[in-house]
């Protein structure tokens, strides 16, 4: 049986990708399949906590048991839900692949092709950084986990990088995967590490998204156990 370590926490976990509309039928996507943010929902409620999923678009997934979800598309929903479901949560998770740019404008109408061969350009403007204005605006306590997927071989320049992505952000863990053919999207294994703002680097076997998820449940009651809450 698991260990019910989790029991009296509110855990917030976004997953999935957003789709960031271009008119009333195309989107700009990414290949998210939501399974990891599944995973850690899954085995956090097992673990006793209470848990809110904010799922974007994900492969077809069961609701994890146990959770409560909400569904959502573009990233902007995606920053609102969370950000109102943070407010009282004791830990936040930020598993979701949110796009980083969106159409400066979304057509009323289906964009139509010329008759003289030309193609439209598309202008993208930033969409705001979630994960880094949640760590701005956290109530004291909360623990805020980032992911991170990067290309690239294991050892220096995906460590390098990802450590100054946790620096950027300010979260107390980053989830850093190895992504790129056939690794950590759209199959059911996953390895990485696991970096702490407090210097730490855990290795993450390759397993199952369950197993990962494990893994981050533990940092975080580490973290918990350290900071006294
Ligand atoms: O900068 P990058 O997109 O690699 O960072 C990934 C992390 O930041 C993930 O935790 C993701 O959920 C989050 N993110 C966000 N808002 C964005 C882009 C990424 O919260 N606009």
């Amino acid at each position: 049986a698991l260990p019910r370590d989790l029991e009296g926490l509110r855990v917030v976990i976004s997953a999935g990708g957003t789709r960031e509309p271009l008119d009333p039928v195309r989107y700009l996507g990414n290949r998210s399949s939501g399974k990891q943010g599944y995973a850690l929902a899954r085995v956090a409620a097992q673990r006793g906590a209470e848990v809110t999923l904010v799922a974007a678009h994900t492969v077809d997934l069961p609701d994890p048991a146990g959770a409560a979800v909400v569904h959502v598309s573009t990233a902007d929903q995606l920053s609102e839900v969370v950000r109102a479901e943070s407010a009282t949560a004791d830990v936040v998770v930020m598993a979701a692949a949110v796009a980083d740019f969106r159409p400066a404008s979304r057509a009323e109408h289906k964009i139509k092709k010329s008759d003289d061969g030309g193609a439209p350009t598309v202008e993208l403007v930033r969409n705001p950084d979630i994960l880094a204005g949640l760590v701005q605006a956290r109530p004291p306590g909360q623990v805020v986990v980032g992911f991170a997927a990067e290309t690239g071989d294991a050892g220096g320049d995906v460590l390098h990088h990802a450590r100054a992505k946790l620096k950027r952000k300010g979260a107390d863990l980053l989830v850093v995967n190895a992504v790129g053919e056939g690794k950590a999207f759209e199959v059911e294994d996953n390895s990485g590490w696991l970096l702490g703002a407090d210097g730490t680097e855990v290795p993450i076997p390759l397993g199952a998204k369950a197993q990962l998820a494990a893994a981050v449940w533990d940092a975080v009651v580490g973290l918990r156990k350290t900071q006294g809450v």
